[in-house]
């Protein structure tokens, strides 16, 4: 088992990711190509198109991973793919592939949960949060605040009842004229703006209970800027401010109810330093310790489903041999525990 070598195949959705990872030496290799500019002219992902360009990327990309770690096919033991969540004919080009490289190689697959890869990607570096946890996951499809007991035994503590964090971000640049995708553009317009020219509300934590609501920000966002189109950076910083402030305080009321001393924040919008700086000031008043994935590995990318499948590979948890399973919807809380 010593060296045990799993490849990752991501492709849920608008990157092709492979990553490569062993028992022994750790993330030997990742690769990432983003479709970006291949949606950027329609403002959001058109899943055809994603579609067609996995199938383009995602051999090139494994040959260029397996060369990065020095392998050829024949030493890999194992491969994991995102089974879901995600866009149906996305998830089939990554699973179709995985599934036939491992058949070809007669070796195991697995469908891994492109959410427990987020979950897990701070498990990468070399400071790592332990069991149990709270998990705060934030991308473009999910906002979730996750009871981590053991990795793999997840209950749900509070989810998006509408947008998803980073698809308000979306929506929110889309509205100023910012682009595809406008997470990262919107942050850095923020920067510019003034602190308190706009107050928006902060969503739902008036009420009890952990769950999000995101869709109203955006909106309110919109009525600003029809009213004060000049003041583009100071609505970016208040919308900012309003949706991390909301998810700071549904992480610090997360952790008073689990009692839990360790928040572990991974998907996209974690890459965000306004909500990098609330949270540390949040855990640093609590008592709090708080985990993130390196940057790069925020945003979707195959190392996180690599080492997700290689830890339930290596404990003999594949997928049955002739079955290509994708799940484009599927909860967290179905996984077994590894
Ligand atoms: O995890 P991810 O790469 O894909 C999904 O699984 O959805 O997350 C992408 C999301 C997008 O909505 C993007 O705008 C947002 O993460 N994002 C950010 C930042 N970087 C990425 N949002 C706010 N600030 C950022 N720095
Ligand atoms: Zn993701």
């Amino acid at each position: 088992m010593d060296k045990f070598i799993t490849l990752g195949v991501e492709s849920s959705c608008d990157e092709t990711g492979i990553g490569i990872y062993s028992q022994s030496h750790g993330l030997l290799a990742h690769r990432l190509f983003s479709q970006v500019a291949i949606h950027a002219e329609y403002g959001g992902v058109v899943p055809e198109l994603a579609s067609r360009d996995h199938i383009q990327r995602v051999l090139p990309l494994i040959k260029a991973a397996l060369e990065d770690a020095k392998l050829q096919l024949c030493d890999i033991d194992a491969i994991a793919y995102t089974a879901g969540p995600g866009l149906a004919g996305a998830l089939l080009v990554g699973a179709g592939v995985a599934k036939s490289l491992a058949w070809s190689l007669k070796i195991p697959a697995l469908g891994v949960h492109h959410m427990e890869g987020h979950l897990l990607a701070p498990l990468l570096e070399e400071k790592q949060p332990k069991t149990p946890f709270v998990a705060l996951l934030v991308s473009g499809g999910h906002t979730l605040l996750v009871d981590v007991e053991a990795i793999g035994k997840y209950k749900i503590l509070g989810e998006s009842l509408d947008d998803a964090v980073g698809e308000a971000f979306d929506k929110t640049a889309k509205i100023l004229g910012l682009g595809y995708p406008g997470g990262p553009a919107l942050s850095k317009l923020a920067e510019q703006g003034e602190e308190g020219a706009f107050k928006f509300p902060r969503p739902m934590v008036d009420r009890p209970g952990l769950d999000f609501s995101f869709s109203g920000l955006k909106t309110f966002a919109r009525n600003t800027f029809i009213k004060y189109p000049q003041q583009k950076s100071d609505i970016a910083k208040a919308f900012e401010v309003a949706a991390v402030q909301t998810l700071m305080i549904k992480c610090r009321r997360s952790l008073e109810q689990t009692e839990r001393k360790t928040l572990v924040v991974a998907g996209g919008v974690s890459a965000n330093r306004a909500l990098r700086q609330e949270l540390g000031k949040m855990g640093q008043k609590v008592g709090v310790e708080v985990f993130y994935p390196r940057t790069e590995f925020c945003t979707d990318n195959g190392a996180m489903i690599a080492f997700a499948g290689h830890l339930r590979l290596v404990k003999g948890q594949a997928t049955a041999a002739n079955e290509i399973v994708i799940k484009p919807r599927w909860n967290l809380e179905e996984l077994v525990a590894i």
